[in-house]
């Protein structure tokens, strides 16, 4: 198994929810360390650019609009797997299709106010990381310890 790490943000819903203690224990219980967090109010260009990949998407505005209604969490998160565990606790884009346990199927309220980013690939994860953090700003563990 490799130890991976992926970007997630806690969305404007989640904090307005004040739900960040819950979220992070279900990551936590499920093996993922964050090793960098950070709160931020997201500016429209800062948004618009982690998004360009979907600026053609018909959502793309909306998605933009939401990401800075309020302040949001970003994270980067260690574990085995880390991308693909992170997707699985997450639960599917749209709440409505997630599995039950899943953080969407329990926090989330619509597509548009879905609670959670996660990163799709580990390419994207390092692009995702580095577009929100500096390298000085994360720490490490020793996976070895208990
Ligand atoms: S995914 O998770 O990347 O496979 O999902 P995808 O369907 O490609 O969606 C990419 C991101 O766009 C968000 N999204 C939307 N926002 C607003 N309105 C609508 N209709 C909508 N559809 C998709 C979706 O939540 C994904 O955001 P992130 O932050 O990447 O999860």
């Amino acid at each position: 198994m490799a130890i991976e790490r992926t970007l997630s943000i806690l969305k404007p819903d989640a904090l307005q929810k004040g739900v960040i203690g819950k979220i992070v224990d279900r990551f936590e219980t499920k093996g993922l360390k964050p090793v960098a967090m950070k709160m931020k109010q997201l500016t429209t260009d800062e948004a618009g650019g982690f998004y360009a990949v979907h600026r053609e998407r018909p959502f793309f505005k909306d998605l933009v609009s939401f990401m800075t209604s309020g302040p949001v969490l970003l994270m980067v998160l260690e574990g085995e797997n880390a991308v693909a565990a992170n997707r699985e606790i997450m639960g599917a884009t749209n709440p409505k299709d997630a599995a039950p346990g899943t953080i969407r199927k329990d926090f989330a309220e619509s597509i548009d106010a879905n609670t959670v980013h996660g990163s799709d690939s580990l390419d994207n994860a390092k692009i995702e990381i580095s577009y929100h953090f500096a390298a000085t700003e994360l720490v490490a563990y020793d996976w070895a310890k208990k």
